[in-house]
């Protein structure tokens, strides 16, 4: 605040102050020596005020708040920017409770940190912290029961671009995954997308065109068992899928499966570490890794 509205607010404040103090001692007159006696005004023909001083207890309670009033804008903000005696603040009050909390819940991380993910995957209380974060921060993403959407993986399934190990699954929260598949549009053809489309159908045990499948598995050796590996099975260390599981993160059907071997495809987790800290990364790795768990 400016100076100038300081002092408006200041002087605006205990002038109204001083005004209604003002105001009650010059009404609040003395008992009258004449009590009973009327103050001569009639309104409707007969009816007449009796000219007696404003009641004490009522007149007590207005100095009561005055005084209360001066107290109360000598010890907190209140006369423009006057801080208070007391020093207080609202952003103060704030912070003060964040750090109480953050007191409490650091206690409680710090037992969680020293447990490694599978036995903490077992303890309810994480579990329940797990469940909160991950609703707070990754359920926008991964739908609330962590079983994905289109594009965006199942974290329940056991099937994992990434690895499904402890440290996989805290390296994908922590830091975050790129995966990035080429298109081959360009260097296929579209008989040759066509070609490998029936070859990967085959892979994941679907329905496929015998011919067009046993044409396409020299693409596939030629160009895809750099990442999908010969097998098909995928690669973990480049988050390349596994195509014979038919469990598909972009889609099953012919036509979406086409697209991705045409276009590529690049798709996007976003690293946690900086926004959560790593004890809390440590929760939820323990969560992903507990939803995996087989009961
Ligand atoms: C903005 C959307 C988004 C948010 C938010 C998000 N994720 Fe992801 N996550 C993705 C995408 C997309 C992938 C797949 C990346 C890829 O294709 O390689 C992924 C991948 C993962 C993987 C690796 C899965 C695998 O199969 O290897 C894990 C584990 C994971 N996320 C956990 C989390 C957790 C826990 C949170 C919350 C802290 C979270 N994600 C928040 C989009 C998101
Ligand atoms: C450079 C490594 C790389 C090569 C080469 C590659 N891919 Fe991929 N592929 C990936 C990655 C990584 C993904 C996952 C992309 C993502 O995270 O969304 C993927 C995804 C796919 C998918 C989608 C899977 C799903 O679950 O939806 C199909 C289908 C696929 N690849 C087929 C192929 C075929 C066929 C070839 C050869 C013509 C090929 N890929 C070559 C890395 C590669």
């Amino acid at each position: 605040m400016s100076t100038f509205w300081s002092w408006y607010i200041i002087v605006l404040t205990v002038a109204s102050i001083v005004g209604i103090w003002w105001l009650i001692r010059w009404t609040s007159k003395p008992i009258p020596k004449d009590e009973g006696a009327t103050t001569h005004h009639v309104w409707d023909g007969d009816l007449e005020e009796y000219n007696n001083p404003l009641p004490r207890w009522w007149l007590n309670m207005f100095y009561i708040s005055i005084i209360f009033s001066i107290g109360y804008l000598l010890l907190y903000p209140g006369l423009g920017n006057f801080r208070g005696l007391l020093g207080w603040s609202q952003v103060g009050q704030y912070e003060r409770e964040v750090a109480r909390a953050e007191a409490v819940y650091a206690e409680i991380f710090d037992r969680f940190a020293a447990v490694p993910v599978p036995e903490l995957a077992r303890d309810e209380a994480a579990m329940r912290a797990g469940h909160n974060l991950f609703m707070n921060n990754c359920a926008t993403c991964h739908g609330s029961d962590a079983r994905g959407a289109l594009s965006f993986p199942n974290l329940t399934d056991g099937d994992w671009l990434w690895g499904g190990t402890p440290e996989a699954i805290t390296q994908s929260i922590a830091r975050g995954r790129v995966g990035v598949m080429p298109g081959w549009g360009a260097a296929l053809g579209e008989d040759g997308v066509a070609e490998v489309t029936e070859y990967t159908l085959r892979l994941a045990g679907r329905d496929h065109d015998a011919a067009l499948a046993e044409a396409g598995k020299p693409h596939y050796d030629m160009y895809c068992v750099a990442c999908h590996g010969s097998d098909g099975r995928g690669n973990t260390a480049l988050g390349a899928p596994n195509l014979t599981n038919d469990i598909w993160l972009h889609g099953g059907s012919r036509t979406r499966i086409a697209r991705i071997i045409r276009d590529g495809v690049a798709n996007e987790m976003p690293a946690q570490l900086h926004l959560l800290g790593e004890q809390r990364v440590h929760v939820l790795a323990a969560y992903v890794y507990r939803l995996n768990l087989e009961e």
